[in-house]
């Protein structure tokens, strides 16, 4: 698999941010799923790398994500934004989640926590 920053550095479409961001989704079947941010002349349309790759994963027909791993463009990590976290909380609610960046810093923590008290599945039911 390409490196996260090389996903985001050959297919993000991030020409009003020229912030490119790569992102990867791991499935419960051992596949891996990529994705990048594709922004839009509407600028309220941008998708971000997170979404890309769960969408990605769940067209493919994975319903079930382990671990996402994010790489921005940035000196320190970063946490996905409110709206991925709750994408992520569809198809991953007890997830692994990786940021990287630029330097070796590095975050790792769990949707849960960034999540907390997240509305899901289970409350349709
Ligand atoms: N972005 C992502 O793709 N993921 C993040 O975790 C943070 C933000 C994108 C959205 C937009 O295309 C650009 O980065 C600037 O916010």
């Amino acid at each position: 698999m390409l490196p996260l920053r090389a996903v985001a550095a050959r297919h993000s479409y991030s020409p009003y941010s020229k912030f490119p961001v790569g992102a990867a989704v791991l499935a419960a079947s051992g596949k891996i799923y990529t994705g990048a941010n594709i922004e839009n002349a509407s600028f309220g349309l941008c998708n971000c790398a997170e979404r890309t790759a769960v969408f990605t994963a769940a067209a493919a027909g994975e319903r079930k994500l382990r671990a996402v791993a994010i790489y921005t463009p940035t000196p320190t990590a970063t946490a996905p934004c409110g709206a991925c976290r709750q994408v992520l909380n569809e198809f991953g609610p007890d997830m692994t989640v990786l940021s990287t960046c630029d330097s070796d810093d590095r975050l790792e923590t769990t949707l849960p926590k960034l999540l907390p008290f997240g509305f899901g599945p289970q409350d349709l039911a």
